[in-house]
Order: structure tokens, then sequence, then C-alpha cells
């Protein structure tokens, strides 16, 4: 059966089938979503606002709990897309604002400009560089610190 999904940022509606994931609505739209942990649950990529329909979600898992726990941005209205499922008509997504680090692409080439929208923590959802603020060298090196640091809580999580 079809269920009706509004993504509110872009003002679009869209339909998916009953339990398809959020991430797969996102995705269907061409929405940029990283999803660093590969839709395992586990990172701050997929961080969405849920306006309307919370209820017409599958309940949150423990993992899902914990994670968003960790996301600094997290509030009461909040899931990780890849691992909320559609079940029922009428629910409303809103996207975080900034790109998380592994979105930006040549990240050295970044270099000297400044930054055209908030660069987020992939873990954690917290502000790394923040909207006009100009991109230096020593920044790079730290944006890239941080995707090291991902793969390491991914491979631990692993184990
Ligand atoms: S893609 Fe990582 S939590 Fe969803």
């Amino acid at each position: 059966m079809a269920k009706t999904v509004k993504i509110d940022s872009i003002n679009e509606e869209t339909v998916v089938q009953t339990n398809d994931n959020l991430l797969s609505v996102l995705l269907q739209k061409d929405l940029k979503v990283s999803r660093e942990c590969g839709g395992r649950g586990m990172c701050a990529t997929c961080h969405i606002f849920i306006k309307g329909g919370m209820e017409h979600l599958s309940p949150m898992s423990r993992r899902e709990q914990r994670t968003l726990e960790v996301i600094t941005t997290c509030g009461t209205n909040s899931r990780l897309a890849c691992q909320a499922r559609v079940v029922g008509d009428g629910v409303v997504v809103e996207l975080p604002a900034g790109m998380y680090v592994s979105e930006v692409e040549d990240i050295e080439a970044l270099i000297g400009q400044r930054a055209s929208q908030d660069i987020l923590h992939p873990l954690y959802g917290t502000v790394l560089v923040e909207t006009g603020k100009l991109i230096t060298r020593t920044m790079i090196s730290q944006l890239k610190e941080t995707q090291g640091e991902v793969s390491q809580v991914l491979a631990r999580a692993a184990d």
C-alpha cells in the first residue's frame, strides 16, 4: 500500500510503499544524504526532523535512541531517516540546515572560500564551520581528522 510523505524543506510530496524508510524518500528526491554509516543508525548524516505524523512512523529502536542522544542538534521530533519506516499517511519531514563534512566533495578546493552553509560534524551534528567563515588550511586538516574519527567509530562498531 502506498503512503504519502511531504518534504517540507523543498515543499514536495512523494509516495512510498508501506514500511519503506524515510531515507529512500530523501534519495528518491535526489537530496544529498551522505549516509556515512551506510544506513546502520549510527551517524548524524541522515538526521531529520518530523514536523507532522510522527505517529505514522515505526517506533524507535534502542540503537536509534542512543545515536540521537549524541547528536547535539537533536530535538524531541528528531529521527534517523534510515531507521524510520513509514506506516501511515501524512508524515512531514524537515531537513536540518547545513552540509556534512563527507558531502564536501573536494575539501581542499574550498581553501580561501567562505562556507556557503554550515559544515556539520557527521557523528554529532555540531557546526564545525559556520556559514560565511573563511575556510583555511588548518580548518581543512581539522575536517579531515573528523573523517578519520568517523571511520574509527564505525570500525569499532563493526567489531
Ligand atoms: S545513514 Fe547513518 S544513521 Fe542513517
